[in-house]
């Protein structure tokens, strides 16, 4: 099992879930947030350190994946959150160890 955490652009966001819904993902978090990337605009000094100042507002996903879906999971979210241009976005992908559904008592592949 594999945790993706998929940082998009926010008006991207109805796109990929419509592509993740159709690729039968069992369940997914979504949160507001503000990143950086490797383009920064603006950095301003405060008691001598630099702060940047260009957090852009974005969306992460959260979405556990078995094995056998993780490269679908992964291509149905960059085809539907590219737009070609920089700031699209990241994907990390690391293991899950356990998953549990708190209401069935079911594990790991069935808990997903
Ligand atoms: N190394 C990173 N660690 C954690 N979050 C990151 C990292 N890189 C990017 N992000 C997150 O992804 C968002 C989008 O990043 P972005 O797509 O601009 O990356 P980039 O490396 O600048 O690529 P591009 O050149 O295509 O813009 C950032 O605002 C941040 O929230
Ligand atoms: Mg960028």
């Amino acid at each position: 099992m594999y945790w993706l955490t998929a940082i998009v652009r926010p008006f991207k966001l109805n796109d990929v879930y419509d592509k993740l819904i159709d690729e039968g993902i069992g369940g997914m978090t979504v949160t507001e947030v503000k990143g950086l990337g490797s383009q920064r605009s603006t950095t301003e000094v405060y008691r001598g350190a630099s702060y940047s100042n260009d957090f852009i507002p974005k969306i992460k996903i959260e979405i556990a994946v078995s094995e056998d879906s993780l490269e679908r999971i992964i291509e149905a979210i960059v085809e539907s959150a590219k737009t070609g241009k920089p700031g699209d976005g990241k994907i990390f992908v690391s293991k899950i160890q356990q998953a549990y559904r708190i209401r069935t008592n079911e594990i790991d592949l069935d808990a997903i």
